[in-house]
């Protein structure tokens, strides 16, 4: 057993106190009370102040201004749970009227919407909404035409210097693949979203950039973009800052998943075929096996 005696010497001549610890070969318990108070004494005062230490430390650290985003609750969110679509519907609306002036969506196209928030008809129209560059023609000029289903959703700058130019040089991001990109997710986007507020007393932030806490460095070049009634739904759902938030947020979770219900039916369906099967396959195995299994190996002696 591992055990330890404490000794204060105190060097009267020197004026000086020596301070040794000694292993003995004797176990706490059998310490004089005095010294087992010493030492548990010793032994708080040392955690406590390797605990205040580690306080400090982390309390001068930036990061601590930073929120973590809170698990939301998304319908999408369980194991077998779909996306909710009239919500993508409504996320396409916010993305277009609000989020289409500085953030492009590269890959995709108007053709992918067909059946998940809308149908053919209803995207041909919204396509050709759309002025689209295309040529050369037979004289060599491009030439503008009304979008297509083909086309790939339009970008608001031609390039990404003419888009940092337009936003005080930051970059807004291609929203495709966001809640993918981001620590968080759509939880993430969300709070981001939602979460812009006053900074707090003594951090102030540059002209041009907004606080927002869920934003690493806190300062983000995005005006907040939404807002109570920013627009409204044409399905008359009320545009709380809320709902829109979740609303483009279930859309950017399609946009970056598109596979997502496909993914989960399948899942489904393993999951179904697999509670056939495996009874079935443990049965076949018990009675393949039964014969090895059931026999009994005797090593008789020759007499
Ligand atoms: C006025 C232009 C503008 C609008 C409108 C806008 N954004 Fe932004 N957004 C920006 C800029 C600029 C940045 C880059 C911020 C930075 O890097 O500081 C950005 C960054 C982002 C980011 C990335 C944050 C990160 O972690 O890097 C997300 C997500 C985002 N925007 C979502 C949206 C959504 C969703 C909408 C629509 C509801 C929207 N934005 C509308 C300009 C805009």
């Amino acid at each position: 057993m591992c055990s330890f005696q404490f000794f204060f010497v105190w060097c009267n001549n020197k004026q000086q106190l020596l301070f040794s610890v000694f292993i003995a070969n004797m176990s706490f318990a059998s310490l004089p009370r005095s010294k087992k108070v010493a030492l548990t004494t010793l032994g708080v005062v040392a955690a406590g102040g390797a605990g205040l230490a580690l306080m400090l430390h982390q309390s001068v650290k930036a990061s601590e201004l930073e929120l973590h985003p809170p698990h939301y609750p998304w319908s999408h969110a369980g194991p077998l749970s779909s996306l909710d679509h009239a919500s993508v519907r409504r996320g396409y609306q916010v993305y277009k009227q609000v989020c289409a002036a500085c953030h492009s969506m590269e890959y995709l196209a108007f053709r992918n919407l067909v059946g998940v928030s809308h149908t053919e008809a209803e995207i041909k129209a919204i396509a050709e909404e759309f002025e689209v560059v295309d040529g050369p023609d037979e004289s060599g000029e491009m030439f503008t035409r009304p979008g297509k289903l083909s086309d790939y959703f339009p970008k608001p700058y031609p390039n990404a210097e003419a888009a940092r130019a337009a936003n005080n040089g930051a970059l807004p991001p291609d929203l495709s693949y966001i809640v993918n990109a981001r620590h968080g997710g759509e939880d993430y986007v969300f709070s981001l979203l939602t979460g812009y507020c006053d900074p707090p007393a003594g951090v102030s932030v540059r002209e041009g950039l907004y606080y927002n806490p869920y934003f690493p460095g806190q300062a983000i070049a995005m005006a907040p973009p939404i807002y109570n009634e920013v627009l409204e739904f044409d399905d008359g759902t009320p545009a709380t800052m809320s709902q829109v938030a979740k609303d483009v947020c279930t859309f950017l979770r399609w946009a970056a998943e598109p596979e997502h219900d496909q993914r989960k039916r399948m899942g489904l369906k393993l999951l179904l075929g697999s509670a056939i099967l495996f009874p079935l396959i443990y049965y076949m195995k018990r009675h393949r096996w039964t014969v090895l299994k059931s026999r009994k190996i005797a090593y008789r002696p020759p007499k």
